[in-house]
């Protein structure tokens, strides 16, 4: 791709329409979510080599819980398995990953896993990947408001320390506003993914499911990128992309 196009700095995916893709190929749902592993993959690596320095992945909602059993049990299965078995390309492209949403009710498998891939990279800094699981917008401004009111309640902080700096390093992760949020399927909504950290994001809506989100796919979002005239507020063309 063209050295000087503008990369965004945090970019959001909501990896959806893996149950569709399965489904349309007479497959159970659960293989789109297997096939969507090699595509994730494969646009991590892709990102950390066009220079992507934070990115969001929604891999599971609080509200994905309501789901049947079996498909909730496969995808705690497939997270385990992936983060030990399918992320070896962190250490290579020195990926640190963290992760956003509550612990409980997770399986003690998950958290494991989820605990030892955040050791093992918490030294790289070249990409950041957040992943979002057992993640809810809501559940986080709940969880910020609890850990803020009880900072208050101790006498750490006063009234005067709460402003915006204050309540994004108080979110699950103290991260970079998002520029740019992609949702695959075609869908066109937020789905409670990151509603405060999206506030002045671009948004792209491809028409294909996840699985089939390729990296040239991500290159044609890049492209749509270079178009958008962001404002944040101000006079049209007076500020430019980040
Ligand atoms: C939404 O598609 C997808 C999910 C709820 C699961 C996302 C999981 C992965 C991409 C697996 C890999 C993730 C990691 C972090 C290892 P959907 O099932 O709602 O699709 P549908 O709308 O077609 O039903």
């Amino acid at each position: 791709m063209n050295e000087e196009l503008v990369i965004p700095n945090h970019i959001g995916i909501i990896m959806d329409g893996n149950g569709r893709w399965a489904q349309e190929r007479g497959m159970i749902r659960t293989m789109g979510h297997k096939t969507a592993v090699g595509t994730l993959k494969k646009l991590c690596v892709h990102m950390a080599d066009m220079g992507v320095k934070y990115a969001s992945l929604y891999a599971f909602s609080t509200e994905n819980f309501k789901r049947d059993i079996k498909e909730v049990d496969f995808l705690m299965n497939l997270f385990i398995e992936s983060f030990k078995k399918e992320f070896t390309f962190l250490k290579e492209k020195k990926v640190r990953v963290v992760f956003s949403g509550r612990r409980e009710p997770l399986p003690e498998k998950v958290l494991e896993a989820m605990d030892q891939i955040v050791e093992e990279t918490k030294e790289y800094s070249d990409l950041v990947l957040n992943i979002c699981l057992n993640y809810g917008s809501h559940a986080e401004i709940v969880d910020m408001t609890k850990k803020v009111c009880e900072m208050y309640q101790d006498g750490e902080i006063s009234l005067d320390d709460i402003n915006e700096e204050f309540i994004q390093k108080n979110m699950y992760q103290d991260l970079p506003p998002l520029d740019y949020v992609i949702r695959t399927s075609g869908e066109l909504r937020l789905s409670n993914f990151m509603m405060y950290q999206a506030s002045y994001a671009e948004f792209y809506f491809p028409d294909v499911y996840f699985p089939d989100f390729t990296p040239e796919e991500f290159d044609k979002a890049i492209e749509v990128f270079q178009k958008r005239n962001r404002r944040f507020g101000g006079i049209k063309n007076e500020v430019k992309s980040s």
